[in-house]
C-alpha cells in the first residue's frame, strides 16, 4: 500500500525522490519523508502527516540535499497517520533509516524482546522494530549486511524495505520478504534508481532487476549485490523498451471522471487483435500460449473488491457461453481454506494492480498446488505477472483514480472474449453470431450514456444527503448491484449494500421505509418479471425506488420514483452499460457531497498488505 523510492545520483536526489514519490502517491497518501544522507554525512529525516502538497508546504525553505536518499508514501497500518509515524523510520541511535511496505506479523515479539535490550521505540510503526532489529545486531558486531539477513530472517509477514546507514554514507541497503509489494532497481548512466512500480523507475533508468522474495540488495554508484541470504545471486538487467506514460486530466475535473470518460475507447482496444467482428470470431491464441485450453474442466477465478465482483460476474459469463464450471473466490479467503482443487482446473487471478498482496498469496499457493494459471491484470511487470507466468493484459492505461473504474470495465470485457473464445474451441454448439454484433455497438452505447449523463448528475445531487443505499439486482447484474454499492461507498462515505435482489425478502427488506433509496438494475430478459415484483414489493413499503433500466416501455412510471435509462442489447450484455450508470452515480454524489474523488480516505491504489 505504501510506495518506496530511492536514488543514488551523480547530482542531488532529493526533488528525484519528491518526483517518484508524486508518481507513487496512489499507494498511499496520509503521510510522506524522505531521508537523505547529507554533506557531512549524516542522515537527514523530512517527513509529514498529508499528502506531499502538505510535505512540501512545510518544508518549503529547507535546504537540505545529498547525492543519495530514500522516501516513502504511506498507507497507515500500525500507528495513525501523524509526523511521527511517517516513514523514515530512525532506529534507536539515529544512524538507520528505514522506509517499509508491508506488515511485520511478530512486531510485538520483536518490540518486547528489543525493550529489554534497552531499546526505546517512540513511534506506533512496526517498521521501527525493524531499525532497531538490524541495530542491535550491528550492535552485537555483525556487518549490516549479515545485521540484515538476521532480520530478514527473524521476522515474520510481509516486507519490502529500503534502509539508509550513517555508517555507510554511500550506500542503500533493501530487502524483499513475502509479497509486500514490488521493489525494482533501475540503473542508468547518471544513476540508481529504486521504486515500488515499473512506471516510476522508467522515468529514470534505462536497464531494471527485480527485487525477489527472501532477496537483499546493496546498492552503491558503482553496481549492485544482491544475495539470498546463503549465496550472491546473478541477475541480469533487462532493457526498458517502454516510454513514460504521460498521464493528465485533459480537461477532466478528477482523474476519475476522465477515466470513466474512457471506457468506450479501453473496450475498442481490448477488442484489438482478440475479436474478428466479420468472422466471428475470438482469437486469444498468444495470450495462452502457455496453457491446453483444451484440456480445462473448471475455472477458477480469484480477486479482492471490484475484481472480485468482476469474477462473479465472469461466473456467469463463463458457465453460460462456455459451459465450463466456474467457481470464484475472494482471494483472501481461497488463500486461507485449504482449497480442494480439481485436476485440469485453471485458476484465473485477477488484479488490476497485479500487486494485491491477497490475490498474490492466493495466485503463489495456486503455484505451489501446481495448478495452471493466467492472470488479468493492467500492470506490465507486476508480481502476479511473475507468479502465475501468464497473463492477459487490461490495455486500460494507467488508472490514477483510487476506485477503479476502466479497469473494472476492462476485466469484464476481457471475460467476456475469454468466455466467447472457450465457447469456441471447445465447439458449444450455440450460435453466438448476434452476440458478436451487439458486443460491437456497446463503445458507442457507453458513449451514449456519458453524453446523457445530466440526468444521472440530478438524481445524485437529490439523493446526495441520504445516508444509506440499497443495490439489487438479478443476474448477471447482481455483481453490478454489489460493484455499485462498493463504489458509493468508497467515493462518498455512505452506507451502501448490494443483494441479488430475491434475496431481499430474507432480510433486508426490514430496512425499508421512506428514508432508503433502492437502486434497482432491471433489465428486458429473463429476469424483468422477477424485478419489476422486487420494485413493487419495496413500493408497498415506501422505499424510494430508483431503477437504471434499458426497457422503460414495459415499466409503469407510478411503479418508481426516479429513472435512469441506458441502451437495450441481448440481456447478456446488459453490465458493461448498467456499470457506466452505477459509476456515474456514485461519482456525482461525492461530488455533490464535495469530496476527493480521487483520493477518498483512507484507501490506497495497491493494497499491499494482507
Ligand atoms: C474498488 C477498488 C478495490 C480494488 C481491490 C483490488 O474500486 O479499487 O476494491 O478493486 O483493492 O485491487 P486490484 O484489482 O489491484 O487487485
Amino acid at each position: 500500500m505504501c510506495g518506496i523510492v530511492g536514488n543514488i545520483n551523480k547530482s542531488l536526489v532529493k526533488n528525484n525522490l519528491i518526483e517518484g514519490l508524486k508518481k507513487l502517491e496512489y499507494r498511499g497518501y496520509d503521510s510522506v519523508g524522505i531521508a537523505l544522507v547529507n554533506n557531512n554525512k549524516a542522515i537527514d529525516i523530512l517527513k509529514s502527516e498529508g499528502k506531499i502538497d502538505d510535505f512540501l508546504s512545510k518544508y518549503k525553505d529547507n535546504k537540505s540535499d545529498g547525492q543519495i536518499g530514500i522516501g516513502h508514501t504511506r498507507w497507515a497500518t500500525h500507528g495513525i497517520p501523524s509526523d511521527n509515524n511517517a516513514h523514515p523510520i530512525f532506529d534507536y541511535y539515529k544512524t538507520l533509516a528505514v522506509v517499509h511496505n508491508g506488515i511485520i506479523e511478530n512486531y510485538l515479539e520483536i518490540k518486547t524482546y528489543l525493550q529489554s535490550k534497552g531499546y526505546e521505540f517512540v513511534t506506533d510503526t512496526d517498521t521501527e522494530c525493524i531499525a532497531n532489529l538490524i541495530s542491535s545486531y550491528i550492535k552485537d558486531g555483525y556487518s549490516i549486511t549479515k545485521a540484515i539477513d538476521f532480520t530478514i530472517e527473524k521476522i515474520t509477514g510481509h516486507a519490502a524495505v529500503l534502509i539508509l546507514s550513517e555508517d555507510h554514507p554511500s550506500t542503500i541497503y533493501g530487502f524483499k520478504k513475502g509479497f509486500a509489494g514490488s521493489l525494482l532497481i533501475g540503473k542508468s548512466d547518471e544513476q540508481i534508481a529504486i521504486a515500488s512500480d515499473f512506471q516510476t523507475l522508467i522515468s529514470n533508468s534505462k536497464e531494471y532487476m527485480v527485487l525477489e522474495d527472501g532477496e537483499r540488495v546493496v546498492a552503491t554508484k558503482d553496481g549492485i549485490l544482491i544475495s539470498n541470504g546463503k549465496s550472491n545471486v546473478r541477475k541480469k538487467w533487462l532493457p526498458i523498451n517502454e516510454d513514460e506514460e504521460i498521464v493528465s486530466k485533459n480537461n477532466y475535473q478528477f482523474f476519475m471522471e476522465k477515466e470513466i470518460h474512457e471506457q468506450s475507447d479501453v473496450f475498442l482496444k481490448n477488442f484489438q487483435g482478440r475479436v474478428d467482428f466479420n468472422k466471428k470470431t475470438v482469437n486469444f491464441a498468444n495470450e495462452f500460449n502457455n496453457l491446453d485450453l483444451a484440456t480445462i474442466k473448471r475455472i477458477h477465478l480469484i480477486g479482492m473488491g471490484s475484481s472480485y465482483y468482476a469474477c462473479m460476474l465472469a461466473s456467469y459469463w463463463l458457465e453460460k457461453i462456455s459451459k465450463i464450471p466456474v467457481q470464484c473466490s475472494n482471494s483472501s479467503e481461497f488463500r486461507y481454506r485449504n482449497p480442494v482443487i480439481e485436476n485440469n482446473t485453471l485458476i484465473v487471478p485477477v488484479s488490476q494492480s497485479g500487486e494485491t498482496a491477497d490475490t498474490l498469496s492466493a495466485s503463489n499457493l495456486a503455484r505451489e498446488l501446481k495448478v495452471d494459471q493466467i492472470c488479468i491484470t493492467n500492470t506490465t511487470n507486476s508480481e502476479l505477472e511473475r507468479i502465475t507466468k501468464n497473463s492477459i493484459m487490461m490495455r486500460a492505461s494507467s488508472e490514477i483514480g483510487v476506485a477503479s473504474t476502466k479497469t473494472f470495465m476492462a476485466t469484464i470485457e476481457i471475460f467476456f472474449i475469454i468466455a466467447l473464445y472457450l465457447s469456441q474451441i471447445n465447439h458449444v454448439n450455440e450460435d453466438l453470431s448476434d452476440i458478436f454484433d451487439e458486443l460491437k455497438i456497446i463503445p458507442s452505447y457507453i458513449d451514449n450514456i456519458l453524453k446523457n449523463s445530466d440526468k444521472i448528475i440530478k438524481l445524485s445531487n437529490k439523493y446526495s444527503s441520504n445516508n444509506n443505499f440499497l443495490f439489487l439486482g438479478r443476474g448477471q447484474n447482481y455483481p453490478i448491484a454489489m460493484e455499485g454499492a462498493l463504489k458509493l461507498k468508497e467515493l462518498s462515505y455512505v452506507h451502501a449494500e448490494g443483494y441479488p435482489a430475491g434475496e431481499m425478502k430474507h432480510g433486508p427488506i426490514s430496512l425499508i421505509d421512506s428514508n432508503m433509496p433502492v437502486i434497482n438494475i432491471v433489465t428486458d430478459g429473463p429476469y424483468l418479471n422477477k424485478m419489476i415484483s422486487n420494485i413493487r414489493e419495496i413500493q408497498s413499503r415506501k422505499g424510494k425506488i430508483i431503477v437504471l433500466t434499458n426497457c422503460p416501455e414495459k415499466l409503469d412510471s407510478s411503479w418508481y420514483d426516479d429513472i435512469i435509462t441506458f441502451d437495450k442489447t441481448d440481456d447478456i450484455l446488459s453490465p458493461f452499460l448498467s456499470t457506466v450508470c452505477v459509476q456515474l452515480f456514485a461519482m456525482y454524489l461525492a461530488i455533490s457531497r464535495n469530496l476527493d474523488i480521487d483520493r477518498p480516505r483512507n484507501l490506497a491504489k495497491s493494497v499491499t498488505v494482507e
